[in-house]
């Protein structure tokens, strides 16, 4: 448990994850937790944030829960529905707003000399999206702020550390929005700003040899980044009595398993390279359906890795490189995502017959502070910056029934993309690339011949989470080199095409 720990009470906005980033962007530590479920020791949680909600507080059932251990007891800073929340619970009136304000607004007051305002002005812009208003203020409230549409922007209670603002700081648009929260944290909370990879490593490193001790741990790496910095991390912390498995499912990339591998000997991890390529393509015969191609290859994982890990003697740990978005997705408000639109890898992991105990290293850290937290240990840049790819690797981008004549081709083709990125200089700034080998033929001419071939898809997209994403706009000549390249080198293949489809309503894999 970290010292100086800010505690973020979730109310269910779909911005919570990013008041979390704001706030360990200013180094400092914190945790979301639902509203109705918070830590029960507060000692450690030097302020708290209440975040936005879709409710209102005059719904049928909304999110009231008690503030009496929190209100005048911890610095508190409530935002949007957490600040029409704390008025409705201090004794002020919250009521529907007569135009309800979304988007761009900009500080038409700002009250002088407030800590809390610190080198922000009138004229500010900070973004709303709220239909309810603060109609009166609490007991003791003092406002602070106000916009055009909105008298009651930022308001205080006078004689405690809390504060409550209608807009949500932790947006981009919220021009001023980090100094806010750094004015809160920092100058009226007193948080320390000690949270830093290298800080991070160090209590980590200390932490799993605390909870592990001499047991043996057995973790599957798979090439991707997670993976790699958990083992880092955990070899850090217990050096051989870490045993990596790195399985083959024969739908890697091409040449992946030899070169990862190398790169894993080459950092001194203790790896066993399993090539399980045939039991997967078996497995898969004759499926088509996505869902059903996903939990075949999810099985005969579990099955391969279950299998190895009984051969390490008194193995007693799994570890997993689980991080943070993952575990808020599987305890949010809403108790995760309300649809399943794939089966993606899940935060429980490998199933109980396994009979291990779990260490998840990277389980309190977000994608951004992995990287981090991999460069302060020395971790290769170029792993680091690796794409993200599924599990289930080129066999959700075989549409349709797989083979190894299918994987062959696709191997090519996504080399041949991936490798230009990387020599164009593009690699970097796209967020993940990939091709899918489409299930349908298509006419062509080659010299004098009639083909009818395969249609490959590329697609490059831009992204902060792969939660939403856009198509990148490369270059049109890097896209008529990699096509001319692809059609001339790939035996199978004579049609090429950009996939440029956001997401949503697309989604990133095509299956
Ligand atoms: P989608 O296709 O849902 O992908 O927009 C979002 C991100 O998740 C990856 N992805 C998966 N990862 N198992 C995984 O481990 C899966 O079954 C899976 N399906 C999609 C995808 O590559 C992208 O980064």
């Amino acid at each position: 448990m970290q010292q100086h720990n800010v505690l973020i009470l979730d109310f269910g906005s779909q911005y919570t994850q990013l008041i979390a980033r704001r706030v360990r962007e200013l180094n400092i530590y914190c945790e979301i937790h639902p509203y109705n479920n918070p830590p029960k020791d507060l000692t450690n949680y030097k302020a708290v944030i209440l975040s936005g909600s879709p409710s209102s507080v005059r719904s049928e059932d909304p999110p009231h829960p008690d503030l009496s251990e929190i209100r005048g007891k911890k610095p508190l800073l409530a935002v949007c529905y957490g600040a029409q929340y704390l008025a409705h619970f201090s004794g002020g009136l919250v009521g529907q707003s007569n135009t309800r304000e979304y988007g761009r607004a900009n500080l038409s007051y700002v009250k002088e000399n407030e800590v809390f305002f610190e080198n922000i002005t009138t004229g500010s812009q900070v973004w709303m999206s709220h239909s309810d208003t603060i109609k009166e203020l609490p007991t003791n409230g003092l406002r602070l702020a106000s916009t055009n549409d909105v008298e009651n922007a930022a308001y205080k209670i006078e004689g405690e550390q809390t504060f409550a603002i209608q807009f949500h700081p932790e947006v981009y648009h919220s021009t001023d929005g980090k100094k806010l929260l750094e004015n809160f944290l920092v100058k009226i909370a007193g948080v320390a700003q000690t949270w830093t990879p290298d800080s991070f490593v160090e209590s980590t490193v200390e932490a799993i040899r605390e909870k592990v001790g001499t047991e043996k741990v057995v973790l599957g790496l798979s090439g991707g980044v997670d993976s790699t910095v958990a083992a880092v991390l955990l070899h850090k912390a217990i050096g051989k009595n870490l045993h990596c498995i790195f399985v083959n499912n024969g739908l890697l990339r091409k040449n992946e398993f030899t070169d990862v591998l190398k790169q894993y000997e080459g950092m001194g991890l203790n790896v066993k390279g399993v090539d399980a390529s045939d039991r997967f393509l078996d497995a898969l015969k004759g499926l088509t359906d996505p869902e059903a191609k996903r939990k075949a290859i999810g099985k005969a994982f579990i099955e391969v890795f279950d299998d190895e890990s009984h051969k390490i003697e008194d193995a007693k740990w799994l570890a997993q490189g689980t991080i943070y978005p993952d575990v808020i997705e599987s305890v949010s408000v809403n108790g995760g995502p309300s649809a399943t639109i794939k089966s993606h890898h899940n935060v429980g992991g490998l199933p109980d017959f396994m009979k291990l105990k779990i260490v998840e290293p990277l389980r309190m850290i977000f994608k951004d502070e992995v990287r981090r937290v991999g460069a302060s240990m020395g971790i290769d840049k170029e792993l680091l910056g690796r794409h993200p790819f599924p599990g289930p690797g080129l066999g959700i981008r075989i549409l349709g029934d797989i083979t190894k004549e299918k994987v062959r081709i696709l191997q090519e083709v996504d080399a041949i993309f991936i490798n230009g990125l990387k020599k164009s200089g593009l690699y970097d700034s796209v967020w993940q690339a990939g091709a899918m080998l489409l299930p349908v033929n298509s006419v062509g001419v080659m010299g004098d011949e009639r083909t009818y071939e395969k249609v490959v898809a590329l697609r490059a997209v831009e992204s902060t989470d792969g939660m939403t994403a856009d198509w990148v706009n490369l270059p049109y000549e890097f896209l008529q080199k990699t096509s001319n390249d692809i059609i001339n080198k790939v035996k199978g293949v004579n049609r090429v095409v950009y996939d440029i489809s956001s997401k949503p309503p697309a989604t990133i894999e095509w299956e």
